[in-house]
């Protein structure tokens, strides 16, 4: 384990086998439609890949950048695009992927954005979820595992920058933050 790392809170097969069961869940739901999945980056680069990779039915694909927390632990509760799609959503069944719902702001702005732009349906699908820390109410559709109030970075979640590569979800060592 990293030196950073607190304490491995899902493990790279805990989160392989739960990819998977949202992966059948998505192909079931969206069974005869040609979804388009929009992949938030960076966070979610790895659970998208993995997720895509077990899902049977036909998707296409499409990525947008947003950014919410600057290089801190907290949100600044300001949202910002930095890329937006390159196509068009209009009667589209869009999957927005995301890492982790924390406040929720980020993901309110995302879904006002898209909804504007009259895609057929929109659902989230969110590897994690930090209720506790919800300002704002989202409703998470496909739902990968609940953690409590604590940072964690790997499998695509970031502090400041790096750790994305850790192939695991770590509880990040407080002193490297605070
Ligand atoms: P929200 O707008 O507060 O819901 O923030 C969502 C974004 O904050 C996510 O897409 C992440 O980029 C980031 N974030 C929130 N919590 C964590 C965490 O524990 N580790 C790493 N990034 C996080
Ligand atoms: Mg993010």
């Amino acid at each position: 384990m990293r030196k950073e790392i607190e304490r491995i809170l899902l493990s790279e097969e805990q989160i392989k086998a739960r990819v998977k069961e949202l992966a059948a869940k998505l192909d079931e739901d969206y069974a005869g439609k040609q979804p388009l999945m929009v992949a938030i980056l960076k966070g979610s680069v790895m659970f998208f890949a993995d997720l895509l990779r077990e899902m049977k039915i036909d998707v296409t694909l499409d990525f947008m950048a947003i950014s919410s927390y600057g290089n801190g632990a907290k949100s600044s509760g300001e949202v910002k695009m930095i890329k937006d799609l390159d196509g068009k959503i209009e009667g589209k069944d869009v999957i927005i992927v995301e890492d982790i719902i924390d406040s929720g702001y980020t993901m309110r702005y995302l879904k006002h954005l898209l909804e504007a732009r009259r895609p057929a349906s929109i659902k989230l699908c969110a590897l994690l979820d930090k209720p506790s820390r919800r300002e704002t109410e989202i409703e998470i559709d496909y739902k990968g595992f609940e953690v409590e109030d604590e940072f964690v970075v790997g499998y695509g979640l970031d502090y400041a920058g790096l750790y994305r590569n850790i192939p695991y979800i770590g509880i990040l060592k407080r002193e490297i933050y605070e």
